[in-house]
């Protein structure tokens, strides 16, 4: 069974679980800020940094199997005087084992639920355009807003488009 939740802080376990489900993601090919191989150091730098950061501007939750870490996701609601309505879908990762069998959907699914919870009706994002993810929020009834050419490289060093999403939430 995978139970999700969202954490504030994490064990010296966690901290490993996210390290290893970060080099599997880019390992497996995904566009998130990463060149494949992850050096597990840099890894460990990204989630000291990202669980640093944790508080009223980022909220992080993951997914777990079996004491497993095999998803995880992050949402930056806005600070911004004039847009506490508004947010930041960020990192959504699934472990390549645990892809395919909707624990991508539960995840967005409790971010939602929090939003919701706080009073955010617009929620944006942007992913690797052609990717799975791509498919993945269309099929979510995410917004695809258009792309932005020559955002990122790839492993192979060639710029790829970014594709921007937006999705409104009922109260
Ligand atoms: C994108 C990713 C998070 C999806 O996770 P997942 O657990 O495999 O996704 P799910 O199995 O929950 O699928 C999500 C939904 O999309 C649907 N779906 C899956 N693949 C699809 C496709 N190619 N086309 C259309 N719909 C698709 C599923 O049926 C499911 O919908 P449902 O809940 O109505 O059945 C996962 O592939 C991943 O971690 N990729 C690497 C990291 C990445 O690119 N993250 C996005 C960065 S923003």
């Amino acid at each position: 069974m995978i139970s999700i939740r969202r954490i504030d802080q994490a064990t010296p376990a966690e901290r490993e679980g996210l390290v290893g489900l970060l080099i599997d993601t880019v390992d497996s090919g995904a566009s998130v800020g990463f060149l494949a191989p992850l050096a597990p150091q840099a890894a460990a730098e990204y989630w000291r940094d990202t669980l640093a950061s944790l508080g009223p501007g980022k909220v992080l939750w993951v997914a777990e199997q079996e004491g497993r870490i095999v998803g995880s996701v992050q949402l930056a609601p806005s600070l911004r005087e004039n847009s506490p309505h508004r947010a930041e879908l960020q990192k959504l990762f699934v472990h390549s084992s645990a892809r395919g069998q909707g624990l991508g959907s539960r995840l967005l699914d409790e971010v939602e639920r929090f939003a919701r919870s706080r009073g955010i009706t617009l929620l944006v994002l942007d992913t690797l355009a052609g990717s799975k993810a791509e498919a993945v929020y269309l099929h979510l009834q995410w917004q695809r807003v258009g792309e932005v050419p020559g955002w990122a490289k790839d492993n192979d060093g060639v710029l790829r488009p970014t594709v921007y999403f937006f999705k409104t939430l009922s109260p």
